[in-house]
């Protein structure tokens, strides 16, 4: 089954064409970083026209219009992100599917996150899943591809949320994760927080055992920082304390789900899952027989491919859109913030 697949949710305007889920047969991404990046964030209302500017060149370098015809259906992402840069993919999508009178498979972009690591791996059920974003830090425990349940999420900022303001108070640019994770290559987490002193972060009670807070970090490096007279010489410093205390707790949390639960395959995905310290240290949990499975560097952050992977999964299931009532959805147990209680 081949599906094309539409990702606009936030600054990426993607479109893949992938087969059986697996089998990535043509690409494209536009990424608008360079735009945002004088602002130092994302802008929503730039990021919509945007992609209203990129997404026909970018299907085109996919798929030309006599082509669409052979497709099996059409996946986009409907939810959550920016709503302005969705409903230009949505609208796209929505055309097309009614133009070559093929399927929309609307696609959750957190399970589209959940899927990245699938699309280059036969992983086996169930396990924990991590999916560590920009605007998502939740932890699941996934029976298979339609059935899961949220352990834990954030209830505050998401992880990669904290390395992109953490960035932008050291006036390092946007986005803040890739810069703060090369930086901490060349520092020395423990000269910048000596061990003793490292913050207890979100303590495994019963209630947060896997959930994650990330403002209290934010704001207690911002303030250390504030009071630094050699900001700029401690910089890499500075970075690698930050991240490890940020990549730990997502780690830790993990690890309960992964011993409550007695399972070793674990998956992580999102943005943040392309942190070299955090591959690294999954990386080192094999010899605890823990096997974890995580995508190519640039499948972690937004991609159509995803999208179109997880788009074949719901097409499985029966999952089908529907053309004339499917809009933007916000779907309520992603929302940020939320504590999860057990
Ligand atoms: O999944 P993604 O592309 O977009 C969302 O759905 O949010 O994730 C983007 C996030 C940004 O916050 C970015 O700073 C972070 O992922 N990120 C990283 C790294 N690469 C991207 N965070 C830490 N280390 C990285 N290497
Ligand atoms: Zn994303």
């Amino acid at each position: 089954m081949r599906i094309l697949g539409i990702e606009t949710s936030c600054d990426e305007t993607s479109v893949a064409l992938v087969e059986d889920g697996k089998t990535i047969l043509k690409e494209a991404t536009y990424s608008q970083i360079a735009v945002h990046r004088e602002f130092d964030g994302v802008v929503p209302e730039i990021a919509s026209r945007q992609h209203i500017l990129h997404i026909l060149p970018v299907l085109e370098k996919v798929i030309t219009p006599s082509e669409l015809s052979s497709v099996d259906a059409i996946a986009v992402t409907q939810g959550p992100g920016l709503i302005g840069s969705l409903l230009v993919g949505l609208g796209v999508a929505k055309a097309l599917a009614y133009s070559v009178k093929k399927p929309l498979i609307p696609v959750n972009h957190i399970e589209a996150h959940l899927y990245a690591p699938h699309l280059f791996a036969d992983i086996p059920f169930p396990y924990i899943g991590l999916v560590a974003s920009g605007g998502h830090t939740l932890l699941f425990l996934v029976r298979d591809f339609h059935h899961y349940e949220v352990l834990g999420s954030t209830i505050d900022d998401a992880v990669g949320e904290a390395f992109d303001k953490l960035a932008k108070v050291l006036g390092l640019g946007y986005p803040g994760g890739p810069l703060i994770d090369r930086l901490a290559q060349t520092g020395n987490a423990d000269t910048f927080l000596e061990p003793t002193k490292r913050p207890s972060l979100l303590p495994d009670t019963e209630r947060d055992r896997y959930n994650f807070s990330y403002s209290g970090l934010k704001t207690s490096f911002t303030y250390r920082i504030q009071h630094l007279e050699d900001k700029a010489s401690r910089l890499a410093d500075i970075c690698a304390a930050f991240q490890r205390e940020a990549i730990d707790l997502l780690l830790r949390k993990s690890q309960n789900a992964l011993k409550d639960y007695g399972l070793n395959t674990f998956v992580i995905s999102g943005g943040v899952s392309a942190n070299s310290y955090l591959r690294q240290r999954v990386t080192e949990w094999e010899k605890q027989g823990i096997h974890t499975f995580m995508a190519p560097l640039a499948y972690c952050g937004d991609n159509a491919a995803m999208v179109a992977g997880r788009g074949y999964h719901d097409a499985l299931a029966g999952k089908y859109g529907n053309l004339r009532t499917d809009a933007y959805s916000r779907l309520d147990f992603v929302r940020k913030g939320k504590r999860i209680l057990n």
